[in-house]
């Protein structure tokens, strides 16, 4: 542990799909700092079983709240509610979609699917949170889960780098608004940090696979671990840095600077890969949906 371990004591934060992935490891994280931490997400079970492992864990409180960011008006009941309870102090917008697919082949729906949820859902989060603290003189601080596609976009997951590139801009462009309350924006843009249902959308063939999502192509050599991610998430929701503000800070050991870090080496695959690909990815969202029902999938 390389913080003191009251780092966070007295602050209250949501973390967005806290469920599940990195979003519950930093969760868990900023509980053993000593924050009161509340999640999100669309899970309800899953929501539960975390917050009581993570709870045993680190003996803080952590509060589940099942809610479909996704929907503005469930954003602001989920924050209303979390603040009769206790007034946030920081949000880590990290729930994301993301699939890899060639663009030709996407639908609306297929492209809101992952809009709404990054752009749309993050979106509703920091308005809710953000007016509130601006009514009540909060110093609120918000920490947005990107990529590095925000600077050089990526083929194949061009909804993502989109939604991604939008939170970068939100960020840059409240860091200036909001400055004035003292409300901090700042962005993570990690490199490959394996969690299995990511990455199941992102490496749906086993012999396939991008450099976005290799470790061959950073010059660390190695992907990242991810307690360094949730400390430099730790590190910008504490008042170390508190006139840090309006960055995405990349943490993916070189790997932007240093080769292509996006899915356009992708550009290779058949048609017939690709219906592979897909296939394998829409079996892995059935996977997730069945847990989510409790059901047992055969
Ligand atoms: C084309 C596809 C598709 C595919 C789904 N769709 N999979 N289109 N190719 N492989 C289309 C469907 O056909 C449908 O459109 C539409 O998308 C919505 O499908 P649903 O299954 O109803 O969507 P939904 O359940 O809302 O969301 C599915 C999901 C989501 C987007 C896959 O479950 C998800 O992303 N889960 C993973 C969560 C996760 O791991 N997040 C972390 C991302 S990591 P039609 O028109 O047919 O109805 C990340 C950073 C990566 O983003 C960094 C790497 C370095």
């Amino acid at each position: 542990m390389v913080f003191r371990d009251d780092a966070l004591t007295g602050k209250a934060i949501l973390v967005t799909g806290g469920g599940g992935g990195l979003g519950r490891e930093i969760a868990q994280a900023l509980s053993a700092l000593g924050a009161q931490v509340y999640i999100c997400g669309r899970r309800q079970a899953l929501l539960t079983e975390a917050a009581e492992a993570i709870s045993a864990q680190t003996g803080g409180r952590v509060v589940p709240h099942a809610c479909d960011i996704r929907d503005a008006d469930a954003v602001d009941v989920m924050i209303a509610e979390i603040w009769r309870d206790t007034p946030l102090t920081g949000l880590v917008n990290n729930a994301a979609a993301n699939f890899i697919s060639p663009t030709k082949d996407l639908s609306a729906r297929g492209f809101r699917a992952i809009t709404s949820t990054v752009m749309d859902g993050s979106f509703h989060a920091t308005l809710s949170c953000g007016k509130r603290w601006i009514n009540q003189g909060i110093k609120g601080s918000v920490v947005s889960n990107l990529v590095t596609w925000v600077w050089t976009g990526s083929a194949f997951v061009v909804p993502s780098a989109m939604a991604k590139s939008a939170l970068h801009a939100m960020t840059m462009s409240l860091a200036a608004e909001w400055g004035p309350y003292g409300i901090r924006l700042n962005a993570t843009a990690p490199g490959p940090f394996p969690t299995p249902e990511a990455w199941e959308k992102l490496n749906p063939l086993p012999d396939t696979k991008s450099s976005a999502t290799s470790c061959d192509t950073i010059p660390m050599r190695r992907f990242g671990e991810i307690p360094e991610l949730t400390n430099l998430v730790a590190f910008l929701l504490s008042d170390a840095c508190a006139f840090l503000t309006g960055q995405t800070i990349a943490i993916d050991g070189g790997q932007h600077l240093a080769a292509p870090s996006t899915f356009a080496d992708l550009t290779i695959l058949t048609d017939d890969q690709w219906r592979a690909a897909r296939e394998a990815i829409e079996a892995s969202t059935s996977r997730s949906k069945a847990a989510q029902n409790g059901d047992n999938p055969a």
